[in-house]
Order: structure tokens, then sequence, then C-alpha cells
């Protein structure tokens, strides 16, 4: 077999086998195929496509290509949430609890934020002492023990997807619905969870801006965690505006801590049911609208918060600053952004407000940066909402003086204001099943 006969065979539009696909990719991991030669052929997929087949061979290809998780040693159904990435997306941090608490067991391995999107592993370390390096055994040991551990992604997994990302990333590749999905569930396959619910954001904050394409990514991911033997569905979200109230890593722990507590954002709250209820219904605990109640139950009885604490405590961290929002932001400077007219908030650029998050410093931009932990945007108005001029549209939190500037120039620029009220946002879209 030969790189050069495959990439023609794609580049002409034939398709692959599942021998062509794991060559190519194990080739390339072993540094036997040039980067110019896989660059070649992602090129060719960009334009001639995948078959559902050949996605799934790819991504079991991705899957396959480092250490698997011996998810056998935990007892009972295991379920994970996976998010495409948004902006102000505390969701793990609700879900999981919630489901826990029923008996689901989540071993979760999580990334960390990059650009303008964050990460859950980033959020979990705003808090003191929070340990996300646990062993295997440890992290097992948890989840056996109270149902719930997350760590950070290792270094070993789907090695495959880092160095095909980072030629994507160079060759104008990474917008490529096949090459999006193998990227995403061969990461996700290595978990070997039974069930997995995928959140696909679409909108200004997302990687998908248009319902199309996040539809087609959406069926192209369920169905090939299917071919993987796996329960999985995917909801389509709203990501046109950031989600809830905070952007920013400790600031979305407490608005999470919040929303366990009942107290949360309706909106983000009714997103964490949905998605819970989901997980619980493809874990047999029965119907969707029994296992939306059962999830609804959680909150109210505090269950899933109590969850909350057991999982972070087990984990080392320490919540004892978390009890109030200025608990948080003690530290920090606070500057008000003001509205520069009156009206009703048509538009907010997501993305652009994760951005200023990040040159508040709650984010990074390469590998390896610092971040401030209490940095990030709390935000006072959203989409729909009615605001005088002169009114607060948002806070600034940052140690960095000169950061604040930036940000709030960012926030009055990507929020437009005019006469009419715009159509209400329908923060779930769709399932797809
Ligand atoms: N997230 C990933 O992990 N991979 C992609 O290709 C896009 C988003």
């Amino acid at each position: 077999m030969r790189a050069y006969d495959i990439i023609k065979k794609k580049r002409d539009g034939q398709k692959l086998n599942k021998e062509e696909i794991y060559f190519l990719v194990n080739g390339f991991v072993k540094g036997e195929i040039a980067d110019y030669q896989m660059s070649a052929f992602l090129m060719a997929v960009y334009f001639q496509g995948l078959s559902d087949e050949e996605t799934a061979y790819l991504t079991f290809a991705v899957r396959d290509s480092g250490e698997k998780f011996t998810a056998s040693k935990i007892h009972g159904i295991k379920a994970d949430k996976h998010s495409t990435g948004g902006v102000g997306d505390k969701t793990s941090l609700v879900v999981m609890p919630i489901v826990a608490s029923l008996g689901v067991k989540v071993a979760k391995m999580s990334g960390r934020g990059l650009g303008h999107t964050g990460g859950t592993v980033d959020k979990l370390e705003s808090i003191p002492n929070f340990k996300v390096d646990l062993s295997h055994e440890e992290f097992i040991d948890a989840v056996n023990n109270i149902g719930i551990a997350i760590i950070g992604q290792t270094k070993n997994l789907a090695p495959a997807d880092k160095l095909l990302y980072a030629l994507r990333d160079v060759t104008a590749t990474v917008d490529s619905i096949p090459l999006i999905c193998s990227s995403i569930m061969g990461k996700k396959l290595t978990a070997d969870d039974d069930v997995i619910v995928l959140d696909v954001k679409v909108g200004s904050g997302a990687f998908m801006k248009d319902i199309v394409s996040a539809k087609n990514l959406a069926t192209l991911m369920v169905e090939t965690g299917k071919s993987a033997g796996k329960k999985t569905v995917a909801l389509l979200t709203d990501m046109s505006q950031p989600l809830g109230y905070t952007i920013g890593n400790a600031l979305e722990v407490y608005e999470a801590i919040e929303t366990l507590n009942g107290k949360g954002e309706k909106d983000f709250e009714e997103l964490c049911l949905v998605l819970s209820a989901n997980i619980l219904s493809l874990s047999g605990y029965g119907d969707y609208s029994k296992c939306y109640k059962m999830a609804r139950e959680t909150i109210k009885n505090k269950t899933a918060y109590n969850k909350f604490i057991e999982f972070v405590k087990m984990q080392g961290g320490d919540l004892s600053n978390f009890n109030s929002i200025e608990d948080i932001i003690k530290d920090s400077i606070v500057k008000e952004v003001r509205s520069l007219t009156s009206g009703y908030i048509q538009e907010i650029n997501a993305e652009e407000y994760g951005l200023a998050s990040l040159a508040l410093g709650a984010g990074r931009n390469q590998l390896g940066d610092k971040i401030d932990y209490s940095a990030g945007i709390i935000l006072k108005a959203k989409i729909g909402d009615k605001v005088e001029k002169g009114q607060v549209l948002a806070l600034t939190v940052s140690r960095n003086a000169t950061a604040h500037d930036i940000a709030k120039e960012k926030i009055l620029f990507n929020t437009v204001i005019g006469e009419e009220k715009s159509k209400a946002i329908k923060l779930i879209k769709e399932t797809v099943r």
C-alpha cells in the first residue's frame, strides 16, 4: 500500500476502505508518512468529503492511535456529555452532578480552553487545590465510590488527532465536517462510555455559525457514535450569545453552583435539565419526560448540589471562597461597561465577548499562558433586554488594570442596540437522534 495511491483515490472522489484509512493514520503517527502527503490527503478530503462509513473508519483510526481507557473497571452505566465549545459554557459542571446523583457513572476527560472558548479543566482548576491529574487508579476509585471524577486529557490520548489538528490548522482544512467529526468523536470514543450526549453549539460564539452545518455535523457525529456501538444523541443549541450570565473560570464555577442550588438563570438551567434528561433516558432510567422530572428533582432536593460538593472534595478542591460572587472578585479590579444608547439589545457577538474575557486574563492565546482564574465578564443584559443610555451592560473583572479598556471597547462594539425588540432566542433548537 502506498500513501500516494490513497491520496490519488480520494483526490478523484473514490471511496477508501478501512485498511487504507488505518494505513494512512498509523503511518502518519509513526512518522512514516510525511506532513506534505498528509496535508494533500486532508485537502482532498476537504474538497471531496468522506462517506459516513469512511468518516467512521477515520474516527476509529484516531481513537485507536493511542492508549485506551479501561472503562470495564467502572461498574454501571457510564455516560458523558460533550460540547463542541462555546462562550460561558459551564453545563458540564451542572449536568455531571445531576446524572451522577441518580447513579449514572461519569468518568470525564476534559480539555483546556484555547482562544475564545473555555475548558472544563481550567474552570475546575480555579477552585484552590483542585487536582485534575489523578492517577488512573485514583480516577477509577473516585468514579466507583462517588460516581463522578473529571481529569485532564492524558498526553497519549488519540495522538493522531493532535498531529492532524496541527496540520489542519496551517493548511486551511479545519472547517471540514468529516474532519471535525473524526477529531471530536475520535477523542470522545477513547473513554469507552455507554452513552454520549453531544451539545452542538450554533451561532456567533460557536465553531458552526449556521444551523445547516451544525445539523450536518450533529447527524454525522450521532451516526459515528452509533456505529461504534454507543447510544448517542445530539442537541443543537444556541451560541449566538454567551451562555448564562458569566464568562471566566471561577465566575462560571460560581454560576454552576448557583444553578445546582436552584438559583441559576432559567434558560441555562433548562439546557442543563434537557441534557441530563437525555443522558438519563439513554442510560435506561425511563422515558424522556420521566427523566426530565427526575433531573429537576435533584436540583429541588439538593442531591445534585451535594454530589458536586462531594466530587470537588474528593479531588481536593476548597470551595470556601465560592459563597458569593463578591468572594470571587474581591482581589480584582471591577469596572462597569455602560450602554451608549437606549433601546433593545438585538445582537451580541459571543465570540468577541469570549475574546474580551480572554483579554481580561481568563483564557490563553497559546498553550502554556497563565490564567487569571477570577477574571472575566459578568453580564447584566442579554438579547431581548431593554436598556437605557448609561445603564450597566456588563462588569469586567481583572487584576490587569490596562485590560479593562480593551474589553470594554469589544463589549460595546459587539452589542447591537436598536429600537425594535428582536425575536426571542430559542436556546434548544433541535434534537438529533
Ligand atoms: N474541536 C475538536 O476537538 N476538533 C475539531 O476539529 C474542531 C473542534
